[in-house]
């Protein structure tokens, strides 16, 4: 038998390109590969990319230009970039970076194998079309391997909502759900090659509309499967926020206490601008309804600041938005404008204002961070443990917010949820102790 075939892959973005990416690898696996993480030894390398703001898009092309040495030195080598990037820039990329031999879209990677037959001929290969074929469909089941004991599951992909900022409805494309029987089907494989946790991914998860009772229905559904004993999912959008799924919130008991819920801003002018279909105080309510069904949940959320038209006021709005919610977790940017959307067309306002608000949100929103994850100190918690610490006899796993936990423990409980008493909190992780 011939050697196999080395793939190394390096995934940007959000979880769905790590999803993405290991089906890829799968995908590829088919054609004789196998993954690497030496990029030095391997026969094709793929950037997964995003395109979420300038910074992240410019990454790529300066990645490409580090991998030019590398194909001089062996021709045969094949790039490719998948991804949103890729689905944004396709003919560009080809264009700006002729060392590339394939590009693929997000919707389209079910057709790599025939690509790669392609590109191993000398052609170069480029497709991101929106296929009719679901291509979960055309991919194979999972490989049985066995697996660590957290995975991501995507149930829902692309986005109608078009937030005025947003690349993501174009890149994605239109909203669609996988149908529940194949993700139940799924997540049943996962449980058996080991995975304890399932993050349900999409661009807007709780859109889900493929299970009676959307999203709800299907988590639902998945708690009924034995050996699932962890369920998240993200991320989601105030408006696709039903009864049922704050229902859920407070009775699956397999479903963990954290919820990711971007608000954006606190500003009704900016939230209108965006295109965001809500107000502040409509997201405090809903807060506030979330929270009297799960009084301890871990709220996180994400915030531009400075996009067009914000004026110090709007900000402070935001500000205010942040001390009345009180976030356990949170992501903020600087707006960044994205060709093609509609914010784009409007006046931007100077970089050093931008600078300014995003550092006073950021260190509110660590003062809030660090002061949730203190408030665990003496608690007990859940800990489902995924892999050994670089100090003897330590393992680190997740709580069930979502938190880093480090607990001396014997090597067995990797792979289990264990009671786990809190006795530290450093800047980014818990210290504890084991219980049982
Ligand atoms: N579908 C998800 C994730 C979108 S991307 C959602 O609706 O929340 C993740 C985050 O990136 C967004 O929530 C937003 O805060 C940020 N983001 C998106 N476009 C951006 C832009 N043009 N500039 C700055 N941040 C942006
Ligand atoms: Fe982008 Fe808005 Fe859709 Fe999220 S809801 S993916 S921010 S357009
Ligand atoms: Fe980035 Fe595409 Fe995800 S733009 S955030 S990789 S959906």
């Amino acid at each position: 038998m011939s050697e196999p075939k080395k793939l190394f892959i390096k995934t940007y973005g959000c979880q769905m390109n790590v999803y993405d990416s290991e089906r890829m690898a799968e995908a590829l696996g088919g054609k004789g590969y196998v993954e690497t993480k030496v990029q030095e030894e391997a026969d094709m390398i793929l950037l997964n990319t995003c395109h979420i703001r300038e910074k992240a898009a410019e990454k790529v092309y300066s990645e490409l230009g580090r991998l030019r040495p590398l194909k001089e030195a062996k021709p045969d080598l094949k790039i490719g970039v998948a991804g949103c990037v890729a689905q944004a820039e396709g003919e560009e990329i080809m264009r700006r970076a002729p060392l590339v031999d394939l590009v693929v879209g997000p919707q389209s990677y079910h057709r790599l194998p025939a690509m790669e037959d392609a590109v191993q001929s000398g052609a170069k290969a480029l497709d991101t079309d929106f296929p009719e074929e679901d291509k979960f469909e055309e991919l194979k089941s999972r490989p049985k391997a066995h697996r660590g004991p957290t995975a991501f599951l995507t149930v829902q992909e692309g986005c109608d909502k078009f937030c005025a900022f947003c690349v993501v409805p174009y890149t994605r494309g239109a909203e669609v759900s996988r149908p529940a029987d194949r993700i139940l089907r799924e997540a049943r494989e996962l449980v058996d090659a080991g995975v304890r946790e399932i993050t349900l991914l999409g661009q807007n998860v709780n859109a889900y509309h493929g299970h009676e009772g959307g999203l709800a229905g299907l988590i639902w559904a998945l708690a009924e499967i034995d050996g699932l004993e962890r369920i998240r999912f993200t991320t989601s959008h105030p408006n696709d926020m039903d009864d049922a799924l704050v229902a859920a919130i407070g009775d699956c008991s397999k479903l963990m206490p954290y919820l990711h819920l971007p608000v954006q801003s606190g500003s009704d002018r900016i939230l209108k601008a965006m295109n965001r279909k809500h107000t502040a105080a409509e997201y405090l309510d809903l807060i506030a309804r979330i929270r009297a069904a799960r009084p301890d949940l871990l709220l996180s959320s994400d915030f531009i600041v400075g996009f067009p038209g914000e004026t110090d006021q709007d900000f402070e709005q935001t500000m205010d938005l942040i001390r009345t919610v009180n976030f356990g977790q949170a992501y903020s940017f600087k707006y960044s404008s994205r060709p093609g959307t509609p914010a784009a067309e409007k006046a931007q306002l100077p970089e050093a204002v931008k600078n300014e608000r995003l550092a006073r949100l950021q260190a509110l929103l660590t003062e809030q961070q660090r002061a949730a994850q203190n408030s665990m100190v003496g608690r007990e918690v859940g800990v489902l443990f995924e892999k050994a610490g670089r100090l003897k006899g330590q393992m680190i796993g997740k709580s069930d917010y979502l938190h880093a936990v480090y607990v001396q423990a014997p090597i067995e409980v990797l792979g289990q949820t264990r009671r786990v008493r809190i006795t530290e909190s450093a800047p980014n992780s818990l210290g504890g102790v084991l219980i049982n």
